[in-house]
């Protein structure tokens, strides 16, 4: 007859095992890796190397370094983390398409809600509408007025389907009711370029990384999409869609840190610690808020909300995207 207290004493050495690791984690020998699954130079990218620095700080001056995993709608760099080694050297972060890619994807091949662990979430960034610099439109009403003249002519970028450009995007062709053709880019940072060179018309990006571009006058901006204006001297004469006459408009990104499910309990605890201390660093706050983002300080910097924050995430766009009948695969 097998032993009862076999699986109990498996179960003790288990745990013993992961202990003796996270006293040692994180092993000054060896960085940690954020991995971001959209190209360097983007929103995601900033966000990503503005914790990494925070969190660095927060772990003693712990290397982390950033890779960009982009491809896919950022299904790439996600996969590959939900498969990698549950050390706590190789992390994901991510913004909303964690919650979106489940649906815009069929074969999604991870799952959101059970190949990682939530370490927590760290900012919320507004989206702005821009256009390329030789558009002849300055405002939302000309701009909307120039789309209906022009329709089928029209083009807009995004980081493919599911990513937060992609969302905002499709949402103000359905809520204008008119169909664009969408171009996607590895992330918004080589779509910028082109929409810069006048290469494609539209874009919907997060206001870190287009305030500096519509400050130096290099894209045209037509409007936030947050419920109430912005306060960045760059972005606080821009109407919110909802003032533009856009019904019901309003998209906020979210940024959060994951870990490889598996990823042992007291490591998990010294990483939510170091961005828990990372949230309140005021260079960090500092920072995001230069870019019109918001630092997250509540429930939602901790495991538990952070998961069933992202949930409740995926259950709102469902039906969004089920509804425009969009897929990626
Ligand atoms: C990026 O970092 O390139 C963007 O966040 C991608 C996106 O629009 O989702």
């Amino acid at each position: 007859m097998r032993s009862p207290l076999l699986p109990v004493s498996f179960a003790c050495a288990l745990l013993l095992s992961a202990n003796v690791f996270a006293q040692d984690y994180p092993s000054s020998s060896k960085p940690i890796t954020f991995v971001l699954p959209y190209a360097a130079g983007g929103p995601t990218d900033k966000a990503a190397r503005d914790l990494a620095q925070a969190m660095s700080k927060a772990m003693g001056g712990h290397s982390i370094v950033i890779d960009n995993s982009a491809g896919a709608s950022g299904s790439i760099g996600a996969n590959k983390v939900a498969k990698a080694s549950a050390d706590g050297y190789t992390l994901l972060f991510t913004h909303i398409a964690q919650a979106t890619l489940p649906t815009f994807f069929r074969n999604l091949p991870y799952n959101v809600e059970k190949d990682f662990e939530y370490i927590g979430l760290v900012s919320e960034n507004p989206m702005n509408l821009i256009g390329r610099p030789s558009l002849p439109a300055n405002n939302m009403v000309e701009l909307v007025s120039w789309i209906n003249a022009n329709k089928g002519k029209i083009n807009i970028a995004n980081a493919g389907p599911g990513s937060a450009s992609h969302l905002c995007g499709m949402l103000f062709q359905s809520t204008i009711k008119v169909d664009m053709t969408s171009v996607p880019y590895k992330g918004t940072a080589p779509a910028m370029t082109d929409l810069i060179g006048g290469q494609v018309d539209l874009m919907c990006d997060q206001t870190t990384t287009t305030i500096p571009q519509i400050e130096g006058k290099k894209v045209k901006s037509f409007a936030v999409t947050t419920p109430t204006r912005l306060s960045s001297p760059v972005l606080k004469d821009n109407p919110t869609m909802q003032e533009a006459g856009l019904k019901d408009f309003s998209v906020t990104i979210w940024q959060g840190l994951y870990a490889p499910r598996g990823t042992p309990a007291p490591v998990l605890k010294k990483l939510n610690d170091a961005l828990k201390v990372a949230v309140k660093d005021p260079d960090f706050i500092r920072k995001q808020d230069a870019g019109g983002a918001t630092v997250i300080n509540d429930a939602r910097n901790d495991p538990a909300g952070h998961k069933a924050f992202v949930m409740a995430e995926i259950a709102k766009w469902a039906p969004v995207i089920r509804a425009a009948g969009v897929y990626a695969d």
